[in-house]
């Protein structure tokens, strides 16, 4: 299984996506590609924000040697799931996209919680640190859910 979490800088919500589901496949013993990536061209190259850097590290996991990089169309090629945040990531990605089949590797992340309902994860970058511990715990909930399906088919 290849996974992709999709946010507008990957340097908060998506790297932090990566970080918990990579720790939970290990902890699972599960084998899956897990990246993310983001649409904003500014933090290409940077490291997540320190924000991010921090909850996670809070939460055992390691998320500071991430390189920030943007979603490309060779994306839909790579993934067999690509998890976005919010509906501007669905739009992004949607405009990408080549064809219908593209499109069905595409949904919110939180729909796997809660179907149908494109709930968002909030971007928390212009907010303190209760913003992303939020959109962490969020996360960690629908991540969860990844691992379960992984272990039904396992
Ligand atoms: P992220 O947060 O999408 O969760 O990485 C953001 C980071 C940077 C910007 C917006 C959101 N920005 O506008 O630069």
């Amino acid at each position: 299984m290849k996974i992709l979490f999709v946010c507008t800088g990957n340097i908060c919500r998506s790297p932090m996506a990566e970080g918990l589901l990579r720790h939970k496949l290990k902890h699972a013993g599960v084998k899956a590609i897990v990246d993310s990536c983001g649409f904003e061209p500014f933090h290409v190259g940077d490291h997540p924000d320190s924000r991010a850097v921090a909850v996670s590290r809070k939460n055992g996991i390691n998320i500071s040697g991430h390189i920030a990089r943007l979603f490309t169309e060779k994306d839909f090629d790579r993934f067999d799931h690509i998890y976005v945040m919010d509906a501007s990531h669905y739009y992004h990605v949607k405009a990408l996209a080549r064809n219908n089949s593209d499109m069905l590797r595409v949904d919110y992340l939180m729909n796997l919680l809660i179907p149908g309902k494109n709930i968002a994860v909030d971007d928390p970058w212009y907010h303190d640190i209760t913003a992303f511990e939020r959109a962490f715990s969020k996360i960690d909930a629908a991540c969860e859910e990844i691992i379960k399906t992984l272990l039904m088919k396992h």
